[in-house]
Formats: C-alpha cells, sequence, structure tokens
C-alpha cells in the first residue's frame, strides 16, 4: 500500500518508523516530514500541515491507498473528513471527533454530561466574569484556554495575583490569539500523571501501554513547562486496578459519550489522567497520538500498526489483534540549549550508533549532513527487558549523539523507578 503520514515531529517518525515494519506498506510519503524522516520516507515539499485541502489534492492525484493524520490542528481543522469525501481511507479523527481536543470547552461540558471523573470547573467567554469569580476561586487554580494553543494554553497560578494576570493575558491580551477568547478555570488537582493512548473505531475501544512523561525543562520537574523532555513506558503506578477503573468509569463512557453526541470517534484518543486521592480523573484528551508518548509506546508495539489502523477506519478494530511487548521503554528527548525559550539552530548532528528507534524532530538536512533545526531536536528511545536497563540503554545511546549545544535531562525515568521501588 501507498501510505501518507501528515505531520514533521518526532511523533511522525515515530509511526513511519512503525508502518515501515508492517508488511503491507509498499510506499510511505510524509507532509511536510523533517530531515530525519527523510531517511524512513519519502518528502513531499512544499505543503504546509495545516493545508488540509492541499493534502487532500495532494493524496488524490498520487493515488494515495491509505492516509494517517498524526497532528492535531488538520484534524480539528477536518483534514480527516475532506480526504473521506476524496475517498481516501485514512486513520484519524473528522472534525466533529477531533473537537474533543479542540474546545477544552467542549470536553470539559461532555465529560460533565455524561458523569466522566475530572476538575471542577466553570468556563467564561466574558473578562470581567471571569476576574469577578478569581476574587473567591480557591488557589492555587489551573486556567486553560479553549482552543488549541500549541500546547501552552494551560497556566497553573499559584497566586490570585498570577490567576489574574493569566486571565487578562488570555482574554484582553489575546497571547493564544482566538483560542482563549474563552477559557476554562479549574479546580487544581494533585497526584501522579499517566498517560494513556488508545485505538478507538467508536465501538471497541484498546488502551495502548501506558506512559510518563516529563513536561518541565530541568532536572527534578524543574524550569519551564515544555512539549515534553522524555518519557518512559509502561508507568508503574497505572496498575491493573487502576487500568480497570479508568476503562469503566473513563474510557468506555468517553467512546459512548461522542457516540452519543453524533461525533463518533475513530483514531488514536489519548487520555491524560491524574490519579488523585479520589480516583482518576480526566485532565486533558487529545484527539491523536501523544509527542513524546508515541516514542516509547509504538516501539513496544508487537502487532502491525497499519493492520490495526486500517481496521481502525473500517470499523471492524474488535477482531483486530493489538498486543505490546512485556517490556520497558524510555526516551530521552535530546533538545537545543535555551529550548523552550531562545535557542540556535543549524549545528552538525553526528552519530555513532544506529538509528533504530532514534526519532528526529527538529532538524534539516544539508546535503549528507543532518543539522539541528528546532528545540526539540531528537528522541532517543532504547527498549529492555526492565525499566532500569530501558534508561541506561537510552543513555548509552545519548551519549553516542552529539550536536554543539545538545541540552538533555538526565533523570528521565528517575520518578518512575523510585515508584516501582516503593510498590
Ligand atoms: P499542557 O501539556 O500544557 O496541556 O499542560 C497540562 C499540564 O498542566 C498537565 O500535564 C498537568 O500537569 C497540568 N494540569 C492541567 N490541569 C490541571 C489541574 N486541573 N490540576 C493540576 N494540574 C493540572
Ligand atoms: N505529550 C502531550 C501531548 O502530546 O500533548
Amino acid at each position: 500500500m501507498k501510505i501518507l503520514v501528515v505531520g514533521n515531529g518526532g511523533r511522525e517518525h515515530a509511526i513511519i518508523k512503525s508502518l515501515k515494519k508492517s508488511k503491507n506498506v509498499r510506499e510511505i510519503y510524509a507532509i511536510a516530514g523533517n530531515g530525519g524522516i527523510a531517511d524512513d520516507a519519502k518528502i513531499v515539499e512544499g505543503i504546509a500541515v495545516t493545508d488540509i485541502q492541499a493534502i487532500a489534492d495532494w493524496a488524490k492525484q498520487n493515488k494515495i491507498d491509505f492516509a494517517v493524520v498524526a497532528p492535531d490542528d488538520p484534524l480539528v481543522l477536518g483534514a480527516v473528513d475532506l480526504l473521506t469525501e476524496y475517498k481516501i481511507p485514512c486513520f484519524g479523527p473528522n472534525k466533529a471527533a477531533a473537537e474533543i481536543e479542540g474546545s477544552k470547552i467542549f470536553a470539559k461540558n461532555l465529560m460533565k454530561k455524561y458523569g466522566i471523573p475530572t476538575a471542577e470547573y466553570q468556563t467564561f467567554s466574558r473578562l470581567d466574569r471571569a476576574l469577578k469569580y478569581l476574587e473567591t476561586a480557591p488557589i492555587p487554580t489551573v486556567i486553560k484556554a479553549d482552543g488549541l494553543a500549541l500546547g501552552k494554553g494551560v497556566i497553573i497560578a499559584q497566586t490570585r495575583e498570577e490567576a489574574i494576570q493569566a486571565v487578562t493575558s488570555m482574554m484582553k491580551d489575546k497571547v493564544f490569539g482566538k483560542s482563549g477568547s474563552k477559557i476554562v478555570i479549574e479546580e487544581f488537582l494533585t497526584g501522579p500523571e499517566v498517560s494513556v493512548l488508545s485505538f478507538t473505531d467508536g465501538e471497541t475501544l484498546i488502551p495502548m501501554v501506558s506512559s510518563m512523561d516529563h513536561k518541565r525543562a530541568r532536572d527534578n520537574d524543574e524550569g519551564l513547562n515544555t512539549g515534553g523532555m522524555g518519557t518512559v513506558a509502561p508507568n508503574p503506578y497505572y496498575t491493573e486496578e487502576v487500568a480497570k477503573e479508568c476503562m469503566e468509569k473513563i474510557f468506555l463512557p468517553t467512546m459512548d459519550a461522542m457516540n452519543k453526541e453524533g461525533r463518533t470517534f475513530k483514531g488514536c484518543l489519548y487520555f491524560g489522567l491524574m490519579l488523585t486521592p479520589n480516583g482518576p480523573k480526566v485532565i486533558e484528551y487529545n484527539c491523536r497520538f501523544g509527542d513524546p508518548e508515541t516514542q516509547v509506546v509504538l516501539p513496544l508495539l508487537k502487532s502491525d500498526l497499519l493492520e490495526i489502523m486500517v481496521a481502525v477506519a473500517r470499523g471492524d478494530l474488535k477482531y483486530t489483534k493489538v498486543e505490546f511487548l512485556k517490556k520497558s521503554a524510555c526516551c530521552v528527548i535530546m533538545a537545543s540549549n535555551g529550548y523552550p525559550e531562545k535557542y540556535e539552530k543549524g549545528y552538525e548532528i553526528t552519530f555513532k550508533c544506529k538509528k533504530d528507534n532514534v526519532f528526529v524532530a527538529g532538524a534539516k538536512k544539508d546535503g549528507d549532513k543532518l543539522l539541528t533545526n528546532g528545540g526539540r531536536v531528537l528522541g532517543v528511545t532504547a527498549v529492555a527487558g526492565n525499566l532500569n536497563k530501558a534508561i541506561k540503554k537510552a543513555y548509552k545511546k545519548v551519549k553516542k549523539i552529539s550536536f554543539e549545544n545538545a541540552y538533555y535531562r538526565k533523570d528521565i525515568g528517575q520518578k518512575a523507578l523510585k515508584a516501582y521501588g516503593e510498590k
């Protein structure tokens, strides 16, 4: 089959490397790809991932057999609806279903309506009302822009002043543009966080192996929030008992709720969970694979990814095998020093190791050379029999890759190891 993957980050590289193992894949094309993805797929030049009309036109002209739309923006814009109209089977939710990530207010109201556990909240479309509410709101409090905001639309305010500033910057100063014209203010929850990605066709939902993200820039979860500095899978806090509870109270009710709303979700539904003292609660939904969760989850997938994706699109997931290795994975993100603020690009990346399970996020080709071209540059993943070994193996590999100004956290997986120790 001739496959198209839409997206240009480390997540897409992991999807492409996994699809390459599928027996029915003949060719893979990437829009827009990156310099590392170019080693594993043919790059389609000149089309942006948000230009859904150009994507659908290109896919039709080039007789693509199956498309995978990975990032949130084209999904929320309706890429899958357009591809479907052009009779190209694809993996990903349509526009109506992608709203579960596209609007936080939609997601919160859905959970409330169907009794799915989440933080208590209020929604606001007027600045004066939001500010009035903040006068008596419990602190800390969490402020969220309604729409997509490049993963930056969530602010945890530790003081009332910070909360007022966050609300004002979103609603008055429009730092996130239209995405912040409506907001959610919600209860601050505590507890370990777990990411669970799932495959669903609207009838069957199969959770993938759980994972743990490391969002802060510096060791010991200090520094600024980032797009993710590393991941491990499975997540030790996600015990069989917790998994059962999540399936019953969160995953299946969410799938059913979307069906009842006439927004059947087909694709990868991502559950960002917090295991609070009052049970697991949803922190966020994503309508797609997580980044960098995918970089640890897919290397552990034993089954054929294309087969699963095709089954999701057709609606016969219940007949399909989805199995994961009983092993552990660790992904260390190598970033440009200064990320997520100011950083330099254009440095040559050299490898003294094999590139399997090295996922390129921000790099471009310059002849035979690979140059850094983003904040997060590489995701370096290792798989091993247990977490301790996977961590050691990942860092060993990181030491064999170099570029000027490289920065990475030294403690990816340590919190998870400690959690195993405590059990
Ligand atoms: P982001 O990836 O920017 O959406 O950041 C979301 C992060 O904010 C989550 O991973 C949590 O760590 C944190 N967060 C979101 N909502 C809450 C909440 N209600 N209580 C506590 N932390 C939250
Ligand atoms: N790792 C969280 C996300 O992909 O949004």
